[in-house]
């Protein structure tokens, strides 16, 4: 039985071999993100991010909503910008992208247990946040790779 189950296994893995030869890139799901000390490693979406849709979810209300708390130099035309966080430039320098996937993914394990900003990848992201984000992300694995690549072009 043992036996047939790994076979059945190594056929779904054959199976996410896509046509073109290439593997179908997979999502890691938020409980299954594998930290390791302050750095996650593994692209969550398996591919990774576009820098321009980064600074979009980093300015959307209804996402990120990143500007709600930072303001970095390339966003301080928008309205309604906080200094609740401190302002990201630069930290391109500060930050390598798996440290900065393990802040966005849970800010709280890796910058402070008590820091007032949300984990972006967690099914129960802070006390602070919306009830209408109760067991799902804030941002998909996708959109979370996005912002990882716009941070990484705030190089001062
Ligand atoms: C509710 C406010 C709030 C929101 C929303 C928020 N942050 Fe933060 N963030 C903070 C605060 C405050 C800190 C500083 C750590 C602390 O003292 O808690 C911080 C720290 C950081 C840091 C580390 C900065 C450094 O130089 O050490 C990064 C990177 C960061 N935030 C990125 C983001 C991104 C990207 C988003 C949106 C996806 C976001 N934050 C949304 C409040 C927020």
């Amino acid at each position: 039985m043992r036996h047939a189950n790994k076979i059945a296994a190594a056929c779904v893995a054959v199976a996410m071999i896509g046509t073109t030869g290439t593997a179908i890139a997979e999502i890691v799901k938020p409980g299954d993100v594998k930290f390791d000390g302050n750095k996650v490693t593994m692209s969550l979406s398996g591919t990774s991010g576009n820098s321009a849709d980064g600074k979009k979810w980093f300015a959307n209300r209804k996402l990120g909503n990143c500007l709600a708390c930072h303001v970095n130099k390339d966003l301080a035309d928008k309205p309604f910008h906080g200094e609740i966080g401190p302002p990201l430039d630069g930290v391109a320098g500060r930050y390598s992208a798996p440290e900065l996937r393990a802040i966005l993914v849970n800010s709280k394990q890796v910058l402070s247990e008590d820091t007032i900003m949300p984990g972006f990848y967690r099914v129960d992201p802070g006390a602070r946040m919306a009830k209408k984000f109760k067991g799902k992300t804030i941002l998909s694995a996708q959109q979370v790779e996005d912002i990882i690549a716009y941070l990484q072009t705030l190089k001062e």
